[in-house]
Formats: C-alpha cells, structure tokens, sequence
C-alpha cells in the first residue's frame, strides 16, 4: 500500500546534526538509494502523482543541483521527456541566466541555459529536499524568465518547521514531511 511504501522510505532516511554546520539538523537522501527497491518505489510514487495531476502534460523535468538531478532523470526518462538542469554558477556553457538564491546554511547563484526550455512549455522542478524554500524560489524565477509554466515543484523531503513552501511561487508537492 502507499503508506506502507511511504514508511518504508522515510525508514531509509538518516538525521545528522550539527551538519555541514553547528545548529542544522541534516537530513540524508543517500541511504535511501543504496537500497534499489527503496528508490524505485520514490520514483513510482512521484509518477503515479504526476500523472494523477497532470496527465501528458508536463514537456520538461527540471532538475537542481545536485540532489535534483538523481531524481530528475529517472522521472524524465521514465515519462519520455525532456531533462533540463539548474546549476549553481560555472557550471553550465553558453548562453545563461543567473539568479542568487539563499538557503538555511549559505547561498548561491544558480543558472540555466536560456535555450533549454521554450517559451510556453509546462515544467516540474524536482529536487530532492525542502528546507527553507530559497532554492526551489529562484528555481521557479528561473524558469519564468524563460517564458515557461512551472507546473508544480517536487520534492522527496520537505522540513515542515522552516515553512519553506510559502516562499515558493508555484505548488509544492513532497512525498515526505518531517
Ligand atoms: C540542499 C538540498 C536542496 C536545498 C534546500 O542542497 O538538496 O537543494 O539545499 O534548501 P533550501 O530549501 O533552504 O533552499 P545543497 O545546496 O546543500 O546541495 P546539493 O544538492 O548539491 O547537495
Ligand atoms: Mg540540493
């Protein structure tokens, strides 16, 4: 059953505290994908949302880096579609757009290729977590600048203290709460 599922994942996922700095409470991702089984239910929970809500309508995953991109992929190549990534500064060649983002320990510039995504096009952001909401925020401007939709943001985890989603312009969907 689907909450059996969900307890399972959330089973596989670890806190560590005071990490990568004092006072933050980490939530790891990787345990969950050391275990097949365990990602592929993520990854069949997260298309049985996304074609509950959205039918054949979605034309792009975007994926954030990095964690984003472990989850984006799958879900692109499992939905015949295309993939797209944001990437913190440096990173990507050619033609760019730029955005800082601020998140709960430092801040980045995060960037997407201007021509990865046409004007019009409808898009889900995935990443893998949820924190205080800066990432998926520029995230989401990002790829409004580019004249496209954002659909809905997924994530696998989101933490409910930090209240992250109500500084996201666009719907959030987590698998997870914590
Ligand atoms: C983490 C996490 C999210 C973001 C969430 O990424 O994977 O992308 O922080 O935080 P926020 O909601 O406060 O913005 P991180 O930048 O640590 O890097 P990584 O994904 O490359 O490991
Ligand atoms: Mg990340």
């Amino acid at each position: 059953t689907v909450s059996k599922d969900l307890d399972y994942i959330k089973s596989k996922i670890t806190k560590h505290e005071n990490f990568p700095k004092e006072g933050v409470l980490f939530y790891d991702i990787f345990p969950a994908l050391r275990d097949s089984k365990c990602l592929d239910m993520i990854i069949t929970r997260l298309l049985s949302h996304i074609y509950d809500e959205f039918g054949n309508k979605v034309d792009v995953i975007c994926g954030l880096d990095s964690r984003g991109f472990l989850f984006g992929t799958v879900l692109s190549l499992r939905m015949g579609i295309a993939f797209v990534p944001i990437r913190k500064k440096g990173k990507l060649p050619g033609k760019c757009i730029s955005l800082k983002s601020t998140k709960e320990y430092g801040s980045d510039v995060l960037e997407i290729q201007s021509d990865a995504i046409l004007p019009g096009q409808s898009v889900i952001l995935v990443d893998d977590l949820l924190a205080t909401g800066g990432t998926l925020n520029s995230s989401v401007q990002l790829i409004q600048f580019l004249n496209a939709t954002v659909l809905e943001c997924i994530v696998i985890i989101e933490l409910l203290q930090l209240k992250g989603r109500d500084k996201v312009p666009s719907s959030v969907f987590s698998l997870l709460s914590f």
